[in-house]
């Protein structure tokens, strides 16, 4: 997602980023921390125990300086954003919304609306009104007696079915359309809302029909779409909400919501197939399971089980078919697997689902089925390593070129160097060997690994990585920063990043450290940008500015080093053109290769 390009992109299409950037610059961290946590001044920064552990010293540290906050016990770090979304458990919006009104100021949204700009809010309502409409058919409707048997033959109570909001859309083609639908904005709104099926021509009638219907809500609890069981045993089993301009099935999971109004921040979530599962695990005090609906898991889906919860559990059914559902889970699942996040595989024995295993066997059962969950890890592992003969070269080697791609979709972090070393263990390749066969290691902040060797290849990342964490603790030193000509060219791991760093450093100077990381929010290196903020390093001097000039201006040097290599490989291959030639000839004649206070460099060649 490109959202750090410029003053005009937006966040989530919602939120303009210059808006994020007035907004951090106008709070303090300290006031929003200090509301939850009290904190007290130890020097520089204001200090407390740890909110996200157990301690009993304090090591969370608050820096007004840098808008930031960071803990030396557990790692945990961030902006006032960040803060109160993993204390106050508020999603990103939700933060930005607490924090703008603190400040007085009002929340810009394109229009109050979606991508295209459109007031959504009318859209919302109207679920809302169909939500009620159903409940209260479910309590009221002739015919409804029959829906009321149904749910209680599932051992559902009244209070559960209250708490999922269950309802009942009664037999008939109009019912609902009638009843909401009182003029023609209301019904277009309707169809919109996937209430209503548009027959052409203006007409339009119930989607929902002899249902028992489930409403599906969003992460704030607001309705966002519905899905219809049938009574009996027609056909389709499900109905559900098309997609709509406020109902994603590859975003929203059914339960969430309960969840995590039943526990704030669960110790763990347990993602199920069916709506059904998720409302008889809760029957049975089983508060924390959520279901993709109908269908697989998607990196949104995600995004969201690891905001709310370090640990997900993914129940299947033990069948083949749930083997490979499984799989394609673990697939989803690797990239978002970042340090502290823990993903589990748990299969059902053949033809039960959560529903019919935690009625038959009750709740302590099921949750010990829970506990002996596969870790990503095993799962992985044992099912590539199952089809080798590990007794063999041949079927090690095998082992290996399956892992690797897979690894390689693994953030970098402890949890991939531990995967990495499993993999060593297990084919007996060295650990050296596997890794760097895996990644361009020794650089958390790399994006992508290097393409190209070289001689510098082992030092230079660090280097890179240096000047990326000097700039994350200082953004002050990325105003001074000269051309970056050169540098684009340098093909070492993190060189991308860094641009962007400095680019966005000279769009924006006055950026402090939580600031300028939330504009990496959604970059894929802003887990890793985070990090290295949080580590310790020294304070900036003269010292460090000098060093941080020096250390830019090496790498400036190597690119040219680099160039030089290029134009000289392809000189002999008579391939130069003749800016090319010129470019050499410059290249050559050493003018480059001299550092700012005139002595001439090194010269590795
Ligand atoms: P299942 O067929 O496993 O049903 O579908 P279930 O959840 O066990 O339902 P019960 O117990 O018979 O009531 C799992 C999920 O797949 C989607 C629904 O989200 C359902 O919860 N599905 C299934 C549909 O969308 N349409 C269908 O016709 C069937
Ligand atoms: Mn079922």
């Amino acid at each position: 997602m490109a959202v750090f390009q410029g003053g005009e992109t937006e966040v989530a299409g919602l939120i303009p980023r210059q808006f994020i950037d007035d907004l951090l610059s106008r709070v303090d961290i300290v006031d929003v921390v200090d509301e939850y946590v009290p904190l007290k001044k130890g020097g520089k920064d204001h200090k407390a125990c740890c909110p996200f552990h157990n301690e009993k010293s304090p090591s969370f540290t608050v820096s007004a300086d840098k808008q930031f906050y960071h803990c030396f016990g557990c790692g945990a770090h961030g902006s006032a954003i960040s803060f109160l979304m993993e204390y106050a458990h508020m999603d990103f919006v939700e933060a930005v919304e607490d924090l703008a009104s603190r400040a007085g100021l009002e929340v810009p949204r394109e229009a109050g609306g979606d991508e295209r700009g459109e007031n959504l809010q009318p859209v919302y309502d109207i679920l809302a009104k169909a939500n009620a409409y159903f409940q209260q058919q479910l309590r009221q409707h002739p015919q409804a007696a029959q829906a009321v048997d149904y749910l209680r033959n599932r051992g559902l109570s009244g209070e559960i079915a209250a708490a999922f909001g269950m309802g009942f859309a009664p037999p008939g083609w109009d019912n609902m359309l009638n009843a909401i639908g009182r003029n023609d904005s209301d019904r277009t709104l309707m169809s919109r809302a996937g209430l209503l099926v548009d027959k052409g021509g203006g007409g339009f009638y119930d989607r929902f029909r002899d249902r028992i219907t489930f409403p599906i809500l969003d992460r704030r609890g607001r309705t966002v779409g519905f899905g219809g069981r049938v009574l009996g045993d027609e056909t389709p089993k499900y109905l559900n909400s098309p997609e709509t301009p406020v109902y994603h099935k590859g975003r929203e999971l059914y339960g969430l919501y309960q969840a995590r109004k039943a526990a704030g921040k669960p110790e763990r979530l347990i993602v199920v197939e069916g709506y059904m599962d998720v409302v008889a695990l809760a029957q049975h005090d089983i508060h924390n399971a959520v279901a993709t609906l109908g269908t697989a898991a998607t990196e949104a889906h995600l995004e969201q089980l690891f905001r709310t919860s370090e640990d997900v559990v993914f129940c299947f059914d033990g069948d083949e078919a749930g083997r490979r559902a499984a799989w394609r889970a673990l697939e989803t699942t690797l990239p978002a697997m970042h340090d502290g996040r823990q993903a589990f595989f748990m299969f059902l024995p053949d033809g039960q689902d959560p529903d019919s295993l935690v009625r038959a066997r009750g709740t302590a059962a099921f949750e010990s089925q829970v506990s002996t969950a596969d870790s990503l890890g095993t799962f992985l592992f044992d099912h590539l390593a199952a089809g080798v003969d590990l007794g063999t070269i041949d079927g090690r080697s095998r082992l290996a070129a399956l892992c690797r791609p897979l690894l390689a979709k693994l953030p970098l972090g402890s949890f991939r160097e531990l995967s990495e070393q499993r993999l060593a263990e297990l084919t007996g390749l060295g650990q050296r060997n596997s890794s760097t066969l895996v990644t361009g290691r020794g650089n958390a902040a790399a994006s992508r690994p290097a393409s190209s060797p070289g001689k510098n290849k082992r030092q230079s990342p660090s280097l890179v990585r240096k000047v990326i964490s000097w700039l994350l603790h200082y953004p002050s030193l990325g105003s001074g920063v000269m051309t970056t000509d050169h540098l684009r060219a340098l093909e070492l791991p993190g060189v991308a990043l860094l641009l962007e760093l400095i680019e966005t450093l000279e769009d924006n100077p006055h950026l402090t450290t939580g600031a300028l990381l939330e504009r990496f929010r959604d970059h894929e290196s802003g887990r890793h940008l985070a990090k290295l903020a949080a580590e310790d390093i020294a304070t900036l001097d003269g010292g460090l500015e000098r060093e941080f000039k020096d250390s830019l201006e090496k790498l400036q040097r190597l690119a040219e080093d680099q160039r030089f290599a290029e134009l000289a490989r392809r000189e002999r291959q008579g391939q130069l053109s003749d800016a090319e030639k010129r470019e050499f000839a410059r290249l050559s004649g050493g003018v480059s290769h001299q550092d700012s206070d005139g002595n001439a460099a090194s010269d590795p060649r």
